[in-house]
Parts: structure tokens; sequence; C-alpha cells
């Protein structure tokens, strides 16, 4: 997986075990994936740019640190997107945010579209798409082409568990962007769901069914 980061900071890889156990509660689940959120964001911003700038402390002056570049949009794939985008705006604040809205089809596991609206100038402002899940990769996909069809040029996935065949689909019509996850399972099962995975994240997430 050339294009694929996974980020095994122990306290991940624990959250995210305790995310997949099928009796753990919604306010559990979704109080765990607020907080994973939080530690992805970091890792997936790991290598932004700073520059220093003039500040002066209590004590003294000094160059400091401080972010440059490109300001951030966070895209969130409807409506799981939203659970880890919460997170991360507490983390980046200042960051613009995109709803991409997109259900899966049961039947033909095809993405459909219903909803989008990003913020202007996404040609240049560095773009973190987040899914939860990383399956089938047709909605990822989906939702990059809908970014990049609206001026986005660079572009980062973020997921929780992907599988190898979503990676794979996704590295072939998006190869130049790269994707960053928590865990690579095993496989998709008949229905498109991750195996072992945790389930659906909309519904685990919002108590749905
Ligand atoms: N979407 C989910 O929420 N879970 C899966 O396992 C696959 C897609």
């Amino acid at each position: 997986m050339p294009n694929a980061t996974v980020i095994d900071h122990p306290l991940v890889q624990h959250k995210l075990t305790l995310m997949r156990e099928k009796d753990r509660s919604t306010a559990s689940f979704r109080l765990l994936l607020r907080e994973i959120s939080l530690l992805l964001a970091y890792e997936v911003t790991r290598d932004l740019p700073v520059e220093l700038v003039d500040i002066e402390t209590p004590v003294a002056p000094m160059r400091a640190p401080k972010l440059a570049g490109k300001k951030l949009v966070f895209a969130s794939i409807l409506r799981a997107g939203n659970g880890l985008v919460d997170g991360m705006l507490d983390l980046v604040p200042s960051a613009r945010v995109a709803h991409v809205g997109l259900y899966r089809d049961h039947e033909t596991l095809q993405p459909v579209r219903y909803f989008f609206k990003a913020p202007a100038e996404l040609c240049d402002r560095l773009v973190i798409v987040v899914d939860p899940m990383l399956a089938t990769g047709n909605s990822a996909v989906d939702a990059v082409q809908e970014l990049k069809d609206a001026g986005a040029k660079d572009l980062r996935f973020l997921c929780l568990l992907a599988a190898p065949e979503g990676i794979a689909r996704f590295e072939a019509v998006h190869p130049e962007v790269p994707v960053y996850t928590a865990a690579i399972d095993e496989k998709l099962n008949e229905h498109g769901y991750i195996v072992p995975g945790l389930g659906d994240a909309g519904d685990r997430l919002y108590g749905t069914k």
C-alpha cells in the first residue's frame, strides 16, 4: 500500500480496539471517536510548514514558529465523517469545513450524491477529506472527485479503518492523494462491510439502525 500511512500510535490502537467492541454504548463510541480524531489529526498535519515570526514573551523577544502555507479545509463525507471533523476542529479551530453528502446504495454499493457545499478558493487550500471507513472506496473516490471538480488540488484522505480493497481502488483513481488510517483490516464481506471492522460507523455514532 504505497500511498497509505498507518497511524500506529498506542493510544490510537487502544481506542480503536474499544470502538470495535460490539457492546460499547453509543455515548462511549462517540466520545472515543472524538478523542481518536485529535490523535489522527495530529498525525495527518505533522508535516505542515511553519515560518518563524517575531513575538515578545513576557520575558524577551524571540522568533517563534507559526503555521504557514495553505489554509486548511476539513471535508466531511456525511454523515459519519462529522464524527471525525468535530474533534479535528477542536485542534484546528480556524479550519474551514466542506460537507459532501453521499450515501451507499445497499444493493449496488455505489455512492449516491445528495449534497455538496465547500468553501471558496478550494484550489488554494489543503483539503483533508475524512470518513471513518474506507470500505469499497467508492464513496471516497467520488467525494474526492467532487472536491477536485470544485477546484481542490492538494488533498489528503483520513479514515479510521480501511479495507485493502478500498485502498487499492482509491489509489487506482487518485494516486496522488495520500491515505492515512489507524488500521488496515483483513477484507470486505459480501455486504461491503469491513471485516473484522467495527460495524456501521454512522449507526454506531448516532445510535441508529
Ligand atoms: N461503512 C461502515 O460504516 N462500515 C463498514 O464496515 C463499511 C462501510
